[in-house]
C-alpha cells in the first residue's frame, strides 16, 4: 500500500535531472553523490527504477537493476527518500516494487552496497531484512570502505 497522496512509478529519462537537484541535499551533502548516479539509470534500466512523487513533487526514488552475470540476483544501487517523508515507509514501499519486480523475472536475491558510516542506511536495511558482510577496505577503490548487504527474496 503506497502512502496516503503518493504515487510510485518506473523512472524515465527526464527524471534524472530532478533526481540530480536533491541527490546532495537528501544524502545531507556530506559526500558529492551525484557523481555516483549516471543518467543511464533512467535510460536502460527503467523497469527496475522507480520515482515516488506526491502532487507531481519528487519526494523519492530508488535505482536498480536485474544483474547481467548472475541471473539469480538483482542489485540495488541508490534509494533516497526526500528528508519531509522519511520514517513513513516509503523507502519500504520503493524496495517492495523493487522485489516485486525482480522476482517476476526469477531472481532469488537482492543485494546493495553501502558506506560503513552511513548508519541510517545501514539500519534501514536492516530493517529490510537485509544482512550485512563484514566492512570491506578500500571496496570502491582507496579509502571507500563498504559494506555488502544481501537478502534472499
Ligand atoms: C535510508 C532511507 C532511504 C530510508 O527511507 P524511509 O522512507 O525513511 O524508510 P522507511 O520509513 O520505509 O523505514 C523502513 C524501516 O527502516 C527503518 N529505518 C529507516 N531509516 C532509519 C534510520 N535512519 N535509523 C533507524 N531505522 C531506520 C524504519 O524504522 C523502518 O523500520 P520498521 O519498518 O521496522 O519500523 C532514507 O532515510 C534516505 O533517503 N536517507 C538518505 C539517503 C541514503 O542514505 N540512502 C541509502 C543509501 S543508497
Amino acid at each position: 500500500v503506497t502512502a496516503p497522496g503518493v504515487a510510485i512509478r518506473p523512472a524515465e529519462p527526464g527524471d534524472h535531472a530532478r533526481v540530480m537537484a536533491v541527490l546532495d541535499d537528501w544524502w545531507g551533502g556530506r559526500r558529492a553523490m551525484r557523481d555516483m548516479l549516471p543518467r543511464l539509470f533512467f535510460v536502460h534500466f527503467r523497469s527496475t527504477s522507480f520515482v515516488a512523487e506526491r502532487d507531481g513533487e519528487l519526494v523519492g526514488f530508488l535505482a536498480g537493476f536485474l544483474s547481467q552475470t548472475e541471473p539469480e540476483e538483482a542489485y540495488v544501487h541508490f534509494v533516497g527518500v526526500g528528508p519531509g517523508e522519511r520514517g513513513t515507509g516509503l523507502g519500504r514501499e520503493l524496495y517492495e516494487r523493487f522485489f516485486a519486480a525482480a522476482r517476476a523475472d526469477g531472481r532469488r536475491r537482492v543485494s546493495c552496497v553501502t558506506s560503513p558510516a552511513n548508519e541510517g542506511s545501514i539500519a534501514f536495511h536492516t530493517a529490510l531484512g537485509f544482512e550485512p558482510g563484514p566492512p570491506q577496505s578500500d571496496y570502491d577503490g582507496p579509502g571507500e570502505d563498504r559494506v555488502v548487504f544481501s537478502r534472499a527474496l
